[in-house]
């Protein structure tokens, strides 16, 4: 099948690489000029494991090409995607203006039946929006359908190729026979398609990320109150997550999820309901906590230097807001560095991915180094903001060598509490016990 895929962030380049993987022809355009080049020129933009061989050997086979001409890159599609981003406005809905601009474009230069397919996760009613955008210049039947993407960073190709479930909404039973035979070959292990109306399949993909982030905060919160009257939230995870109802993933507490969905998203669900006059509380109760869940280890980095922050060197491991990617859009770290940053402290980070990322924005008010021991060298503490693997086994001997002060502040619970006490650290995790320290 001949494919468009509009959009070549993160979640374009991913669909339209995957598309092209299981045989079709698929061309993906994109406005930034600079981008398509790199892109023709067979240099991948963004970093995401396993992407890049199956990016060079599609390109390789010419089932995968790159442009900035929409004409061009819509000529002869059956289906376009449009993968743009939806990024927050000002009152934290999710602003449309690329789609819709790409909408008003298509309708002139469609020239046959196509499926129009909205991947980004945008409000409900969007897909309407896109219909009368297109409707206005089109000379051709069309159909807009609803297709929420789910991957999650760091694995996306593997989402993509064996989804647990497939989102289309469509009432329109044309897109609905092209829509299952474009995904047939990724649902082969008995993994369904879900067919549902437009409006449903929109509002799914918030429901989905919004309880999920909920779910995060909820074991965030009981990870408070096990500090407070002494309980181990490992325990009660475990306890907890066995019972099938409950599940055992999306229970890790931490300092507050990040990434370029959750927050976003669990804000437009909220703008969405208060549009359609509800007050959606428990998604105000989840952002609150997690903007205070973020810093919450600054709390104990204070009190453990007893309010002397003026002067002391902090190892920072991990800038990314989750492991396996260079991502740094809303991630913890970025918090905690620029609250250590006020206090008067320096910081040495290292992350595997991200550190370039992290260099555009904040330049030389922090050092970065290659190795996380490198970073850890004569400082009074580490400080643990992402569970890259690399960091869940480091070698203690070396460390407890280096380092000036036996000190970490885990954001993300990487260590056994006895290993912590035989090593001699004081360690402060979260809804943990406080090891060597108050
Ligand atoms: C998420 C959704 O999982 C995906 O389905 C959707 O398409 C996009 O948004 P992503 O943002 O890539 O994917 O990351 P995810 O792995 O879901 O993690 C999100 C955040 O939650 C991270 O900051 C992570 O550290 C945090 N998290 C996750 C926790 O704090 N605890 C957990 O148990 C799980």
């Amino acid at each position: 099948m001949k494919i468009a895929v509009v959009g070549t962030g993160y979640v374009g380049l991913v669909t339209g690489t995957c598309f092209a993987e299981t045989g079709n022809t698929v061309t993906c355009v994109d406005i930034d000029k600079e981008k398509v080049k790199k892109l023709q020129n067979g240099t991948i933009t963004i970093y995401e494991p396993g992407l890049e061989q199956l990016f060079e050997r599609n390109i390789k086979q010419e089932r995968l090409s790159f442009t900035t001409d929409l004409a061009e890159g819509i000529k002869d599609a059956k289906i376009i995607f449009l993968a743009l981003p939806t990024p927050p406005g000002e009152d934290g809905s999710a602003d449309l203006k690329y789609i819709l601009k790409v909408a008003d474009d298509l309708g002139p230069l469609l020239s046959d039946y196509t499926v129009i397919v909205d991947k980004s996760t945008v409000p409900v009613g969007t897909a309407d929006k896109v219909h009368a955008k297109i409707a206005a210049h089109a000379k051709v039947d069309f159909d807009v359908v609803s297709n929420p993407e789910f991957l999650r960073e760091g694995v996306a190709v593997e989402d993509f190729m064996k989804p647990d479930r497939v989102v289309i909404g469509t009432t329109s039973p044309r897109a609905r026979k092209i829509m299952e035979t474009l995904y047939a070959p990724y649902v082969r292990q008995g993994n369904p398609i879900i067919f549902m109306d437009e409006r449903s399949a929109e509002l799914t993909k918030y429901a989905a990320n919004a309880f999920l982030a909920t779910k995060i905060t909820f074991m965030n919160e009981i990870a408070n109150v096990c500090e407070l009257v002494g309980a181990d939230v490992d325990a009660v995870r475990k306890g907890v997550g066995t019972d099938s109802r409950i599940g055992k993933r999306f229970l890790f507490p931490g300092i507050g999820y990040g990434g370029s969905c959750f927050p976003k998203d669990v804000q437009a669900l909220a703008k969405s309901a208060q549009d359609a006059q509800y007050d959606f509380r428990i998604l105000r109760s989840v952002m609150d906590v997690n903007e205070d869940q973020k810093t919450r280890l600054i709390a104990r980095v204070k009190e453990h230097f007893k309010g002397h922050l003026k002067g002391k060197s902090i190892a920072f491991w991990g800038l990314s807001f989750k492991p396996h990617t260079d991502d740094i859009r809303e991630a913890p770290a970025l918090y905690n560095i620029e609250a250590l940053l006020q206090e008067g402290v320096t910081v040495r980070a290292h992350d595997p991915e991200a550190i370039e990322n992290v260099r555009r924005i904040m330049g030389d008010k922090i050092q970065y180094f290659e190795t996380p021991y490198d970073a850890a060298e004569g400082a009074d503490a580490i400080f643990i903001s992402t569970e890259w693997p690399e960091f869940r086994t480091p070698d203690f001997e070396k460390l407890n060598t280096i380092l000036k002060g036996k000190v970490i502040f885990d954001g993300r619970n990487l260590y056994d509490l006895d290993l912590m006490k035989d090593q001699g650290y004081a360690y402060f995790s979260i809804g943990r016990e406080v090891i060597n320290g108050k």
